[in-house]
């Protein structure tokens, strides 16, 4: 693909590493201010304001920094590292400031916009399977250390094992924190991925404040709550939010100060990283949700008053498709629409919430079409006055359109089809079957007017949430 815009650049001879770099850590601090923090004060800091948009840019700089000054990575090398987030995207950037190539090993379940935003950074990504665990070789982790030893000149990150990751907590975000505190910290509420961050403020404020308490915020489902509250791992579960929670203790990780843990629903979580953007305008990511309900318990639950920080590890911009897309929260069962113990309930875009994408008899095909793109479906209702008068589908615009594609400015009543597939709300399951069979979407109508659509993805969404 060839670029349409020349951008000019700086003569090469004098190439610097670029100034976005220096804009790593020294992160803001600020107030939680609306939310009920008990008698104590919250402060977040936001890890989410890095250039790469989260707390992992620090330690992509550091463990870069490191190998090239104990020579495991050379100029022309490349930097490999297993990933399934943040910690890729910091090393893109900061590889790719220096030119390096980057070579991301990563699970097939990672988000489309994070992969599309690693390989606009120039990172090379090799994609995996998410459904095999250690052992296996095609395992993200054991995948790139494999890598790592074929290919010459290759530096394996391995953030879960280098030493360099909670050194860069215990020199910066630690000296940071208690410098943005001046110097009076009650707790420090932390999530654990490797370890890197809890491991390294540990460690600092062990030294300058040991009073300062370490809580430990964890997705329920992950083991390390549990091992800080027995010191036993437990059977790991599965959780939704990103970037913490584990089903193993990471090498690097020292638990040790790990005063309290809570252990934080997928739904709380993800309930207040919302509420978090309502009241206080931040948006943070789904992991600041776990954060930021651990650290509001802790608080409450304090009789004294005290000063307690915690993170906005990173931006909630990778997670507007999900955690703040209305429907992603409804198809994953973390929003209840109203029930009404019918067909009603398998209905996800509902007309009454205005939720249903919708054309009328008189827009363009053009119109239909661009509608369904950017609501990602297969087809649209036509209505006039809440009634249903037809159904337009992609192979009907199709159809319509393919010997000639000027037809896509004909008006939505030339291809539509009137043919229609309706359904009472008190229909019983068999019925809406014998529909979907046919390769039709159910047309739920109640008392004449038009309540909904019901396709095949809406009801395996419905049966998959019966399940869990
Ligand atoms: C999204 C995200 N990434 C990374 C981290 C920190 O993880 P680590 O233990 O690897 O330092 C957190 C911690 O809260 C997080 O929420």
């Amino acid at each position: 693909m060839s670029s349409a815009t020349p951008v000019a650049r700086a003569p090469t001879g004098a190439r610097r590493d670029p100034a976005i770099l220096s804009l790593i850590g020294n992160t803001p601090l600020v107030e939680i201010t609306r939310l009920d923090t008990g008698p104590c004060r919250l402060f977040v800091k936001l890890e989410s304001q890095n250039p790469g948009g989260s707390i992992k840019d620090r330690i992509a700089l550091s463990m870069i920094a490191a190998a090239e000054q104990d020579g495991r990575l050379k100029p022309g090398g490349t930097v490999v590292e297993a990933t399934a987030g943040n910690t890729g995207l910091g090393l893109a950037l900061v590889a790719r400031a220096k030119d390096y190539r980057v070579l991301l090993v990563i699970p097939d379940k990672m988000s489309a916009e994070k992969v599309l935003h690693l390989k606009a950074l120039g990172a090379e990504i090799r994609m995996t399977r998410s459904d095999v665990t250690k052992g296996h070789p095609e395992y993200y982790q054991d995948m790139a250390e494999r890598l790592a030893g074929e290919i010459p000149g290759a530096f394996y990150v391995n953030q879960f094992g280098n030493p360099a990751n909670p050194l860069t907590h215990e020199r910066t975000t630690g000296p940071e924190i208690w410098e943005q505190m001046q110097h009076d910290v009650d707790a420090v509420v932390c999530g654990v991925g490797s370890g890197g961050t809890l491991t390294g403020l540990s460690r600092f404020f062990a030294q300058v404040s040991p009073r300062s308490e370490m809580v430990l915020a964890d997705p329920e489902g992950s083991v390390l709550a549990g091992y800080v509250e027995t010191g036993k791992i437990g059977s790991a579960g599965s959780w939704v939010v990103e970037g913490i929670g584990e089903d193993f203790i990471p090498p690097i990780a020292d638990l040790s100060r790990v005063r309290k843990a809570y252990s934080i629903s997928d739904a709380e979580s993800l309930a207040t990283s919302r509420e978090l953007l309502k009241a206080e305008l931040i948006l943070g990511g789904s992991s600041a949700g776990t954060l930021v309900a651990a650290a509001l318990r802790y608080c409450r639950e304090r009789t004294q008053p005290g000063r307690v920080v915690t993170f906005i590890p990173d931006t909630g911009s990778k997670y507007l498709s999900k955690m703040y897309n209305d429907y992603w929260m409804v198809d994953q069962g973390f929003i209840d629409l109203k029930r009404y113990g019918d067909l009603r309930d398998l209905v996800s875009r509902r007309y009454e919430d205005r939720a249903v994408v919708a054309v009328s008899a008189e827009d363009t095909l053009l119109t239909a079409f661009q509608r369904m793109r950017i609501a990602d479906v297969s087809q649209v209702p036509v209505l006039a006055d809440d009634q249903v008068i037809g159904i337009l589908d992609e192979s009907d615009v199709l159809v319509h359109v393919h010997r000639q594609p000027e037809s896509f400015s004909d008006r939505v009543a030339t291809a539509m089809t009137q043919r229609l597939e309706t359904l009472d709300p008190s229909a019983g399951f068999a019925d809406l079957l014998d529909v979907l069979n046919h390769d039709h979407v159910a047309i739920i109508v109640k008392d004449g007017r038009f309540f909904g659509l019901i396709t095949r993805y809406d009801l395996l969404t419905y049966l998959r949430r019966s399940i869990t």
